[in-house]
């Protein structure tokens, strides 16, 4: 008999509920949580996982007494929001999703599993997949934006990077593929709001990159807080047994969220915590994360005949079989016993930098605003986010420590020495006093450059964070009118720092800003990398991975829209469109300048009739007409002209990067497998249609930009 069917068959039921409970140890290890005082129901066994406990020493403490003082000595599962960064943080994730770089994204999941697992953690509850489309809502900044092709691979190379080869390995981390699914498509973008979409857009845009992170092997996967057409995710058997673990063969643990199954009872699918502890279990929930729902709830349902003794097995084996991949029986020290290098710290803070860099979107830069010159005698930085280090962080900062944090003010003085760099807040985040208004204004006399660095706190995005007015906050507003008044007066130009967890709705911005960059939050490294970008140290190259609505009633704005019957048609008054805005973004999805200046010839692409198991080939020249080198993302969609049902005007399916000095051409080359091309068909199985395909390369989700190819697909 095995080690986890020995040990199954020595645990009482308290102690095999404590293998399915998980509690917030907070980082006062002896704080109160559910089960009274932590240390007491470890030492039980009636805490068998913990959340939010940080530092090196607590974690071996808990993790000591689960293994040296509990009857039957099981290692504790430890886990930890390390959604950018451990301690050392990089942009949040949707400004990391800027660089379209898989390769990039695993890497610096690797680096943040070796500082989390240095800190003893075994488990990450990131990555975050959800696809959203509607920037009212909060947690657009901790996903991959709009797009599910991008969320893909970011499924991919997060959970490649935090899991690596080998979950056992002292540097690895269980990542948890989360929230399953469709938390992105909240009603009205409000956080926590119902969430009712068809079973096609399911498939097609919020499935995908939960299949994928299960194919490359995920440990955990976390149901959303949110119904799903009337189903709260919890207790949604159809997709948590038989999609995940009967269809696509998820063998590993489910970590409810947190409170989430004594949630169920708002929800109001369940009466009381019996019912909703059955109804989770029997979704095959492994483990309840902070309701004591399981623990209260799961003896009583067994009396009820609710649920039985070889369903809790079912859990418990789960929990167990996921402690020995990672290691914990035979070593549970294995993490957290050695402190990393400096030349590890010091490795990881010169790729948050880089990361950090290639993250922002350089918006707007009219008249070659950017970069500035090395030499300026006088800048004024101006504006709330201007030297307000906190906030770099962005939200979940985990483990991350303010003073860690470069501000914009504090990269600049670093970066020009010889300069003298003034700073005035303006206005402050809270409140409507704009007292301070003037004196900042003042600044910009006498100054040779302008940096006006305004958004959002970081408490404004991430969870529990929608905004019905996704915008710049108005005593901003007041500030930067007068800002731009007063460089106008003076001949001056104005550069424009904006920092949110979202795209805002900035046309006014847009308008009056000489240069626009979007720094989302860019972590540890923010200032360095701002004043990097500024100064031309090295080009912006990130693009958006949303697209910028231009009035908040456009919300929800994607591009891979469905046709409709009635596409605009400026000719015509009866077609698609508003009364009184543009249907166009202000910046459309993968909109990014550069200090170079690229454009595109002669694509080609191969073969030009086309059967499933083929793999279509793009090729396309691609020229650096500007003045400075610089790195271009090119962007390979598809638009399926006729199916069976109606297909997006543009689908994203592959992406292509090069780097040119001034005056170089390179061919760019993408390959798509042509079984990518299914789709779910009218009876959503999934098809391989043949007809006629384009194939639209170019920069970024604008058609009039895109070279176009059409191809033929073949029956099979
Ligand atoms: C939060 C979030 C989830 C997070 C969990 C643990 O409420 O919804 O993303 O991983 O609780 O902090």
């Amino acid at each position: 008999m095995n080690r986890i069917e020995k040990l199954l068959a020595q645990m009482t039921l308290a102690e095999k509920l404590g293998q399915l409970t998980m509690t917030a140890a907070g980082h006062a290890v002896t704080g109160p949580v559910i089960a009274g005082d932590s240390t007491e129901a470890i030492k039980t066994g009636a805490i068998g996982n913990l959340l939010n406990l940080v530092g090196a020493g607590p974690v071996r403490e808990m993790q000591r007494l689960a293994v040296e003082e509990s009857r039957l000595k099981i290692p504790l599962l430890i886990g930890l929001d390390i959604i950018h960064g451990h301690r050392t943080l990089i942009p949040i994730p949707l400004a990391e999703a800027a660089l379209f770089d898989p390769q990039t994204w695993e890497m610096t999941a690797r680096e943040a599993a070796k500082e989390g697992a240095a800190d003893g953690l075994a488990m990450t509850f990131s990555p975050m997949l959800d696809v959203s489309r509607d920037i009212r809502w909060g947690r657009t900044a901790e996903g991959s934006g709009e797009d599910t092709w991008v969320s893909v691979q970011m499924a991919r190379a997060k959970v490649r990077g935090y899991e690596g080869s080998d979950l056992a390995s002292p540097d690895a981390l269980a990542a948890c593929a989360k929230h399953f699914c469709a938390y992105g498509a909240v009603l009205a973008g409000r956080e926590y709001a119902s969430a009712d979409i068809s079973e096609r857009t399911l498939l097609e845009v919020h499935l995908p990159p939960f299949d994928a992170a299960v194919a490359v092997g995920v440990a955990t996967i976390m149901p959303a807080f949110t119904d799903l057409a009337g189903i709260p995710m919890t207790a949604n058997k159809k997709l948590l047994r038989h999609h995940l673990r009967e269809q696509l063969g998820f063998d590993g643990v489910l970590v409810s969220d947190y409170n989430a199954i004594a949630e169920l009872m708002h929800h109001g699918i369940a009466a009381d915590l019996p019912e909703a502890a059955a109804l989770a279990l029997e979704a095959s929930v492994d483990i309840d994360m902070m309701a004591d729902a399981y623990r209260r709830g799961l003896p009583v349902a067994l009396e009820r005949g609710l649920v039985t003794m070889e369903q809790i097995d079912e859990s418990v084996r789960r929990v167990l079989r996921l402690k020995e991949r990672l290691g914990l029986f035979d070593d549970p020290y294995r993490r957290g016993s050695r402190p990393e290098s400096q030349a590890a710290l010091t490795h990881r803070r010169k790729l948050a930098r880089s990361v950090a860099a290639r993250a922002i979107v350089m918006l707007k830069n009219d008249r070659q605003t950017l970069p500035l010159p090395g030499t300026l005698r006088r800048m004024c930085v101006i504006g709330p986010l201007a030297d307000a280090a906190t906030e770099m962080g962005g939200c979940w900062g985990a483990a991350g420590r303010p003073e860690d944090r470069v501000s914009v003010v504090a990269g600049l003085r670093q970066a020009l020495p010889g300069t003298e760099i003034v700073h005035a807040p303006g206005v402050r985040f809270s409140g409507e006093d704009e007292s301070g208004i003037a004196a900042a204004v003042d600044l910009c006399d006498g100054a040779d450059a302008i940096v006006l660095c305004i958004g959002e706190m970081a408490s404004m995005s991430g969870e529990a964070a929608s905004r019905a007015f996704p915008e710049v906050p108005a005593t901003q507003r007041v500030l930067a009118e007068a800002v731009f008044e007063r460089a106008r007066a003076k001949g001056l130009r104005v550069v424009v720092v904006l920092f949110s967890g979202r795209p805002l709705v900035i046309p006014w911005l847009a308008e009056q800003a000489d240069a626009l960059l979007a720094a989302w939050f860019l972590g540890n490294e923010a200032g360095n990398a701002i004043a990097d970008v500024v100064l031309g140290h090295t080009s912006p190259s990130g693009r958006t991975p949303m697209s910028w609505p231009r009035a908040i009633g456009q919300i929800p704005l994607f591009y891979a829209e469905r046709p409709g019957g009635r596409p605009y048609n400026p000719k015509d008054h009866f077609t698609s469109k508003y009364m009184d805005v543009p249907n166009e973004p202000l910046y459309p999805f993968g909109h990014g300048l550069t200090y170079g200046h690229f454009t595109f010839a002669n694509l080609t692409v191969t073969p030009d009739r086309v059967a499933e198991k083929d793999t279509i080939e793009a090729r396309v020249e691609v020229t650096n007409q500007g003045a400075h080198a610089a790195e271009e993302t090119v962007f390979l969609f598809t638009h399926d002209k006729i199916a069976t049902v109606t297909r997006p005007v543009l689908e994203l399916k592959g992406v292509g990067k090069v780097t040119l000095r001034p005056g170089e051409t390179q061919t760019v080359r993408i390959a798509v497998p042509a079984s990518e091309l299914r789709f779910p068909g009218r009876d959503l199985t999934p098809v391989f249609e043949p007809g006629e395909v384009e194939i639209l390369v170019g920069p970024g989700a604008d058609r009039s930009q895109l070279l176009v190819q059409t191809l033929v697909l073949l029956a099979a």
